[in-house]
């Protein structure tokens, strides 16, 4: 997909013990990447690090806070990356309820230590910035959010993703202009995705560990919130879209680059908590689920969809997975670790990748000039 854009690059992920970074650590080794990554421990246990044994893939490993801001710029001196993928951060709504500092000081304060590092080490760079589509102040409308729409966040977690974009925004007009590229060289965008499914996460309060939990010890899945409308993808979804911007970046001055970017599954691919469960409850092969939604839970966003547009028609980008694949993919995933595939799982993420890479887009796109003819 991304022939050999990342070929002998040096990339530095923070997050590379969680969910994504794990994967994302996968797929560029796979990419012939030189791959060093900056988390804290994995988050979680059982965890996709492990379970793929990532760290073998490494050639730096860094055990330190995205908050230390001194251990950050030893590493990023020390690696001197061609691309950096920020994706450390505290992820979880229902955590940030419990500990909004940490949540804050974390997310928008880690964000701005890598920027800031980027900066005092001044050396040409592309750096592409994770945040979320809970950026988005959530309004509950029908329609998907547009990258230019307003941020915001109801819950700590959700609003400290948008301070983070804030703070991107702020940071690249002030030492990273498109239109002083020349001068810098340095390359910044940041990227928006929304609920990411896939084999080897076990976060704490997301709903495929609740399901796998739940099934793998014959309990039946509790489901809080069963008609909150969500966009589900696959996590080679919105990976693959970081590859792509990271690539044309790599390859491109084009100043429309440097700007926020949504990740998401094409309209229609959205769909309830309760269908998700049941479609994976059907492919496993076992387990059961009940309503356990409660009226007086904290707020929880009900609808929350992204417009892909932009991403379909500047970056070419397009998803690949609908969610009967996902959750086929997801479900095979699940069934090989609990039946012996612990420390055995990388093989099945490289299989899920090249699966991926060989899977055609989704759907038509209708040309520009027949979707919105000249008036
Ligand atoms: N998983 C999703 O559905 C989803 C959706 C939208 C956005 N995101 C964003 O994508 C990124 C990755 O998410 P994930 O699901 O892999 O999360 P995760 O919780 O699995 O992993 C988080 C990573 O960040 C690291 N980390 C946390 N706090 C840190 C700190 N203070 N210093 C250094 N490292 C720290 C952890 O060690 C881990 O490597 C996050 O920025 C998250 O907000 C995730």
């Amino acid at each position: 997909m991304f022939a050999d854009a990342f070929r002998a690059k040096k990339v530095f992920i923070t997050g590379h013990t969680g969910f994504k970074g794990s994967w994302l650590t996968i797929w560029l080794h796979r990419l012939g990447a030189r791959v060093s990554g900056y988390a804290l421990p994995p988050p979680t246990e059982p965890s996709n690090f492990v379970a793929s044994r990532v760290e073998e893939l490494l050639e730096h490993h860094y055990l330190h806070d995205v908050r230390d801001v001194d251990a950050l710029e030893n590493a990023i001196r020390e690696v001197d990356p061609d691309v950096i993928f920020h994706l450390a951060a505290q992820a979880l709504v229902k955590l940030s309820y419990e500990k909004p500092r940490d949540t804050f000081e974390t997310n928008l304060m880690g964000t701005v230590n890598v920027l800031d590092v980027v900066h005092r080490v001044g050396r040409p760079r592309v750096c592409v910035m994770i945040t979320s589509d809970k950026s988005y102040e959530n309004k509950e409308v029908v329609w998907g959010y547009r990258e230019v729409d307003e941020m915001g966040g109801y819950d700590p977690y959700s609003a400290s993703k948008g301070c983070a974009e804030l703070a991107i925004s702020a940071m690249r007009r002030s030492y990273f202009h498109p239109d002083k590229l020349s001068q810098h060289r340095i390359k910044v965008a940041s990227t928006r995705a929304g609920n990411v499914i896939g084999g080897g996460d076990w976060a704490l309060d997301r709903i495929m560990t609740d399901v796998m939990r739940s099934i793998s010890s014959g309990r039946p899945v509790e489901v809080r919130s069963p008609d909150s409308v969500r966009p589900w993808q696959y996590v080679l979804e919105p990976l693959s879209g970081y590859l792509t911007l990271a690539a044309k970046m790599m390859a491109s001055d084009d100043p429309a680059l440097l700007s926020a970017w949504n990740f998401g599954p094409m309209v229609g691919n959205e769909i309830p908590v309760k269908e998700l469960v049941e479609m994976v409850i059907r492919d496993y092969g076992e387990g059961t689920w009940k309503d356990t939604s409660d009226p007086g839970q904290r707020h929880e966003a009900r609808l929350l969809r992204l417009a892909i547009d932009k991403a379909v028609w500047d970056l070419g980008w397009r998803p690949r997975w609908g969610p009967d694949r996902a959750v086929d993919h997801l479900a095979k995933w699940y069934r090989k670790f609990y039946h012996g595939g612990e420390g055995q799982m990388r093989a099945q993420c490289e299989h899920d990748i090249q699966d991926y890479e060989n899977s055609p887009f989704i759907g038509e796109v209708v040309p520009l000039t027949e979707a919105a003819p000249a008036r």
